[in-house]
Formats: structure tokens, sequence, C-alpha cells
């Protein structure tokens, strides 16, 4: 390992140098075990911790079959899929795993007594697979974590169709939470040049997923001058889909908890911003009853800020908590979009106000392969900035994982894998110096606020 991490942090090292470098036999990586599967049997989800769950362990090398590439990972971040996986919920994915190993004999390597995780990575490309041309040893690249086979015409338009599509490094196996990893390469983008490796790992996956599920016509298909609703609006997905609304000269009406997250919403330019928590809304009376009245009350407080106008997109993910509050305050003709369903996936809603007022609710997954690319086309031109709050070594992504778990983060967590320390891999520095501000807007905001976590 230490040959290939001194390649990649020598200035002149070049793609041969990267095709011979010794491939270790085995590499470090952070992995789910099938045999812990019903470890947390009978807790509550609050109380399942990833820190006893993850592992950090030396795993063989994976074989490189055709189409894919052999990446060294120098930077990943931990996703709430990484959550979801390490509480076992809503499912195992060794369950995923099983499945996707019964498709061909290449696709077994994947089913593996353990699982490792992680969807984002920023590294170095160190092999190709057969038929690969467009990838070469040594290439600076980030992943997005769209897995698909495309053999089947559903997905020939829109990649996400494929009924194959599957989330890397969390329905397949060999993720960027390790110092190695396996992907296919058409999941390969160019790294930003002014990044460092864990900035450019960062926004992977959370930004492609606002970007077609905000701005994409097979989304929302935001136009300039719709007030938007985003919750959770400096978290992952809502941190980017705050800068999509900005950026595409929409207003942003943001959705946090904590006057900490309502200055970072401010600070990124949204002037419209609500705190929950503050002025704490309760849409649901019981467990079985909403409350309309409470839905009223925020829609009250949303034209308020609007100057009495209604929002033509909810960017929706909490669920179930939220869900009916989201159709009731969404305008005539507008939509709901939404991707997850955080705090429980059986929604409920007044049917009325949805059909009665023309409003569509849209479901949106990840991104095709050529919306991720136009989701890091645009970190590339430093239109759209990672929100990178807090990185930590690849020994404690138990902790990231457990702060994401309990919402004690901002934005983005960041995980070093092979980076020795943060900073490293940024290529242009003119690029840089013009966006710092905004590039280390999480992280500064967050230093001034949040008290340190605890380690494993
Ligand atoms: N389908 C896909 O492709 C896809 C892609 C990415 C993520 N996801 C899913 O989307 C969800 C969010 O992911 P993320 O990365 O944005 O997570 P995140 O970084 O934890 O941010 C989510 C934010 O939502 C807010 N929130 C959480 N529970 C809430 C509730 N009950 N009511 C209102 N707001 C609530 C919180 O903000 P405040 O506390 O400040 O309000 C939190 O910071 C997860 O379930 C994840 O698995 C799906």
């Amino acid at each position: 390992m230490k040959e290939i991490l001194d390649a990649i942090l020598s200035s002149d090292s070049t793609s041969a140098d990267f095709a011979h470098v010794k491939l270790p036999e085995s590499y470090r990586a952070v992995t789910l075990h099938k045999d812990e599967e019903q470890m947390f049997a009978g807790l509550d989800s609050r109380d399942k911790d990833p820190r006893k769950s993850l592992h950090l362990d030396e795993v063989p090398l994976p074989e490189l079959g055709p189409g894919e590439a052999l990446v060294a990972v120098m930077a990943s971040a931990v996703n709430y899929n990484t959550v979801w996986s390490s509480i076992f919920e809503p499912v195992s994915t060794f369950g995923f795993l099983e499945r996707y190993g019964r498709l061909s004999p290449l696709t077994k390597r994947h089913d593996l007594p353990y699982h490792v995780l992680g969807s984002d990575l920023a590294g170095v490309v160190l092999r190709t697979g057969a038929g690969v041309n467009a990838w070469k040893p040594g290439d600076e690249v980030v992943a997005h974590c769209l897995s698909v086979e495309l053999e089947s015409s559903d997905g020939h338009n829109d990649t996400m169709m494929d009924p194959e599509q599957r989330i890397w490094g969390f329905e397949t196996n060999f993720g960027g939470l390790a110092q190695l990893a396996l992907v296919k390469t058409n999941q390969l983008m160019p790294k930003p040049a002014h990044l460092t490796w864990e900035e450019a790992a960062s926004p992977g996956l959370v930004n492609s997923t606002a970007y077609r599920q905000l701005v994409s016509r097979n989304g929302a298909g935001m136009k300039q001058g719709d007030n938007v609703l985003i919750w959770g609006a400096s978290g992952g997905l809502g941190s980017y889909a705050t800068q999509y609304a900005l950026a595409g000269g929409a207003t942003p009406i943001c959705v946090v908890s904590s006057p900490q997250k309502a200055e970072i919403c401010r600070a990124m330019g949204a002037e419209a911003i609500i705190d929950r928590s503050a002025e704490g809304y309760r849409f649901w009376k019981d467990e079985q009853h909403q409350d309309p009245r409470e839905w009223k009350r925020f829609g009250g407080r949303i034209r308020e800020l609007t100057g009495g106008e209604d929002v033509d997109i909810v960017f929706e993910h909490p669920g179930r908590e939220t869900f009916g509050a989201s159709v009731y305050v969404t305008r005539k003709g507008g939509t709901i979009v939404t991707c997850a369903s955080t705090s429980g996936y059986m929604h409920q809603y007044d049917n009325r106000y949805l059909w009665m007022s023309l409003k569509r609710i849209v479901g949106s997954h990840f991104a095709n392969y050529r919306e991720a690319w136009e989701a890091n086309r645009l970190v590339a031109k430093g239109r759209i900035h990672p929100t990178l709050s807090k990185v930590y070594p690849l020994e404690q992504t138990g902790q990231a994982s457990l702060d994401v778990h309990r919402n004690k983060h901002q934005g983005k967590v960041g995980v070093l894998c092979l980076a020795p320390e943060e900073g490293l891999g940024v290529r242009d520095a003119e690029l840089r110096a013009r966006h710092l501000p905004a590039i280390n807007l999480f992280r500064e905001l967050d230093e001034r606020s949040i008290q340190p976590s605890r380690d494993i």
C-alpha cells in the first residue's frame, strides 16, 4: 500500500508507474459482518450504535472484471445509507448481496460474509479491466454510486430505470470506505481539480440525488422564480438542494432544527428559514392521527416568508413525519418530490389536497449516469460547492456514522482512507482561491458552533 500512496503523493508519477505499481493481496476496509445481522434485534433505531457493527478489517483484493476499475481511495464520505446498513434497517444489506450474486459468475464475487460499505470516493485509478478505453491508471477520479447492467432496454433512455439498478457500496460490495475499491468504469468522473481529496469525495451521492430530484426533468424540473421548501436544508441532501435553488434563480425556504443550522443556511445565501424546533411544529397528535391545524400554521409561516405565496416544490425526504404537511403546503399544481422516508415509509396525507389542487407526487432516486455527470461538472466548475463539515480517519467511521445517525452533523461528514492528512490533492489552486470561503463554509461554521464528538 505504501508504494501506491507514494506514487499518488509524488508529483511526477506517470500512468505507466501506476500501471506497474504492485497490488497488495489485501486491504483495509470498513465492513459489516453477516453473522452479526441480528445484533441489534429488539432495540429502538436510535439505540443501534454503528460503532458496534462497523469493523475495520483486512479483506482480500477482489478480482477485476471487464469494464471495471480498481481505484486507490484517498477519501470517502458517510452517507445515510451507511447508517441504514450499519443498523441493518429497514433490511440487512446482505440480502442485496445474495440477490446480486445470483445474477452471474462475476456478480457472485459480491456475495460474501462481509460487506465493504461506502458509496462515495475520490482517488486514483490503479487498474482497468478488459474493454475499458476511456480511463487509465493514474487518472484522478471521483465515482458516483450508480451500478447498472444495462442488458434490458428498460434502462436505455434513463439508466436509473435499469431493472438491475443498484447503489454501489450499499447494494453491492467493495465500496469506498476502504483503501481500495472496485467500481464499474461508467461510474468514474474526473475529480474536481480545485478540491482536496476529502472535499471531492463528499458531494457525490447527495449532490447527484439533489440534482435529479430538484433540477432534472426526471424530478421536479425546478425553474427560475420557484419557491422550494427544503426539509433538512443544512443536511446532506438539503445543503445541495439549497445551493441548486439559489443557483437556479429559485427561492429556497429552508427548514432546519437549530439556530446553528439556520446560520449555515443564511451563510449559503438563503433568506427564508424556518427553525422547526423553535417553532414547535407537531404534525402528529399521536401515532395514528395528524393535526391539520399544524399543517395550516406551517403553511401560514411559509406565506409570511414568501410574501403570501405557497411553494411550487417540496423537496421531501423525512417521510412519515412531514409528508402530510408537505402535501398540504404545496401550491395548486405544484410538486412534492420525494427520495426517502427517514422517519418512516408508511406515509399518510389528505388526498383531497392532492387531487383537488392538481398536485403531483414524484418519486426520485439517486441519478442516472448523465445526471450524476452534470452534477459533478457543476462542482468541478465551482458553481456548486462541497458541504464538508468534519473529517474522520477510516478507523473512526463508526463515530462518523453515529454523528449522522444522531443528526449531530452539518452537511457532509468525510472520511480519510489512504490520504494521510486533510488538504491534499488540490491541482487548480487558482480556481480554489476564488471559491475558498464557499468551500470552507460548513467546516468553519461547524467548528464555531458544535462541540467535538467522542471517538470510538
Ligand atoms: N433515494 C436516494 O437516492 C437518496 C439519496 C440520498 C439520501 N437518501 C435518503 O434521504 C434521507 C436524508 O439523507 P441526507 O443525506 O440528507 O441525511 P442527513 O444529512 O441526515 O440530512 C437529513 C436532514 O433531514 C432533517 N430531518 C431528519 N428527520 C426529520 C424529521 N423527522 N422531520 C423533519 N426533518 C427531519 C434533519 O435536518 P434538521 O434536523 O435540521 O431539520 C437532517 O439533518 C435519508 O433517509 C437517506 O437515506 C436517499
